[in-house]
């Protein structure tokens, strides 16, 4: 019996293995093949497990899997502060 990664979305620790050893070795990729991490937590409870399977399978440093791609913006922004960029 696989352990249960994404609760959320019904994923087993088998299923993201087959995801991994398909090629797909980062969160992103696994999360658009899969729904990995889309679920109603969006992600909070199985994307540090995801991205620790990927490093066991990949040998990557962990902090690269999770940290690997700053997304825009970096921190909230208010509507209004976006409504008053010139
Ligand atoms: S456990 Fe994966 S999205 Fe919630």
């Amino acid at each position: 019996m696989s352990k249960i990664i994404c609760r959320c979305e019904d994923l087993t620790e088998e299923e993201i293995l087959d995801f991994i050893h398909q090629g797909f070795t980062t969160i992103d990729e696994i999360k658009r093949f899969s729904r990995a991490g889309m679920g109603h937590c969006q992600g909070r409870t199985c994307k540090r497990l995801i991205a620790q399977l990927i490093s066991r399978e990949t040998g990557k440093p962990l902090n690269e899997i999770l940290y690997s791609k700053p997304r825009s913006p970096i921190k909230p922004v208010t509507l209004r502060t976006l409504a008053n960029h010139k």
